[in-house]
């Protein structure tokens, strides 16, 4: 049995914002037709789109490249099948249940437990498949997203955080397969209450954290850690010294994130970036109606970055730079 190669790719939504992914499709060139043929997919949040797209697409869930189409007569054969392109392999489904889990129960079985941080990512790839009908299986081996479905859930501290705002910092560290290391110098623009702070402290960094808003005093208690009460965004970096990791999780328009970020790049003195992009109003009605999808563009147009909606992202993109 063999796979059948499909052009292009299958775009696995973020649930709720369907339409964003949807209206970033519609712009890409895509005949709308194109990305719908399959009439399984979009219950299942899945996109399909026969051509890859010359600009990115942010609002995915999860991105699967070099999709396959599998026939296959009974459950051992399509177990048998994706077992013999790789170990790992996680459902996304939406009718099919009592068959797909058939099939996964004949697949080596996917972690259930929370991961502790820091993690590092095993590089085995994480594949992802769905089922179109009962002998109709729609995959990809090597999808961007490499948790399984695209979710990942931590081992949560319920008394150190003043916020649950550190789980989508761990979050954007474990993808990045690097976090700060003691010593190292850190950031933390609007900080306020203290979430990304805390869990940048614990790993023994040292913290400027910024926010015109106080920080939890039990934080700024924490050792490696220093609270300047300012607007983060007039602080001049030839005042703040060289940076080893810049974070910004201000609450701010997306345009006056990028001067920033670029400002900060221009100087010459901060590596690394993990900078969250709050996107403002609802979402758009038509073809990239109310939402910015450009200054994400720009964002992921920046050397050496890439734009990503987390798991633990909510109406918000990150963007990550690793040097
Ligand atoms: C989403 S909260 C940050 C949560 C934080 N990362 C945590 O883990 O607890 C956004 C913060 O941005 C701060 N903020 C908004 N504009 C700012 C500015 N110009 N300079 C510094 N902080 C700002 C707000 O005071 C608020 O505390």
């Amino acid at each position: 049995m063999i796979p059948e190669r499909l052009p292009g790719r299958v775009y696995q939504a973020v649930p709720g914002f369907e339409d964003h992914l949807s209206c970033e499709l519609g712009t890409l060139g895509h005949e709308r037709q194109e990305y719908a043929p399959f009439n399984e997919l979009k219950g299942a949040g899945l996109y399909y789109a026969a051509s890859d797209p010359s600009l990115p697409v942010f609002w995915a869930r999860n991105i699967w490249r070099e999709p396959f189409l599998l026939n296959f007569a009974t459950i051992s054969e399509a177990a048998g099948a994706l077992r013999a392109i790789q170990r790992n392999w996680a459902p996304v489904l939406c009718t099919q249940f009592r068959r797909g889990a058939l099939i996964a129960a004949k697949l080596p079985p996917l972690p259930e437990k929370r991961r502790p941080f820091p993690w590092l990512l095993p590089k085995e790839p994480m594949g992802a498949w769905t089922l179109l009908d009962p002998h109709t299986l729609l995959g990809s081996a090597a999808p961007d997203n490499p948790f399984p479905g695209g979710v990942i859930e931590f081992e949560e501290d319920r008394e150190g955080p003043p916020s649950r705002a550190y789980l989508k910092l761990w979050e954007a560290l474990v993808r990045a397969r690097r976090w700060p290391v003691p010593g190292e110098r850190c950031l933390d623009a609007g900080a306020s209450p203290g979430g990304w702070t805390w869990a940048l402290a614990k790993l023994g960094a040292e913290v400027l954290s910024v926010d015109r808003a106080p920080l939890e005093p039990r934080v700024e208690a924490m050792p490696g850690v220093r609270y300047q009460r300012h607007d983060a965004f007039t602080l001049s970096p030839g005042d703040l010294g060289p940076l080893d990791w810049v974070f910004c999780d201000v609450a701010c328009y997306p345009q006056r994130l990028f001067g920033w970020v670029e400002k900060m790049l221009g100087s010459g003195l901060c590596r690394n970036f993990v900078c969250t992009i709050k996107m403002q109003g609802g979402p758009p009605s038509g073809p990239l109606g109310g939402g910015d999808f450009d200054t994400p563009r720009r964002f992921a147009a920046l050397p050496g970055g890439q734009v990503l909606h987390l798991y633990h992202n909510k109406h918000e993109l990150t963007w990550i730079r690793i040097q």
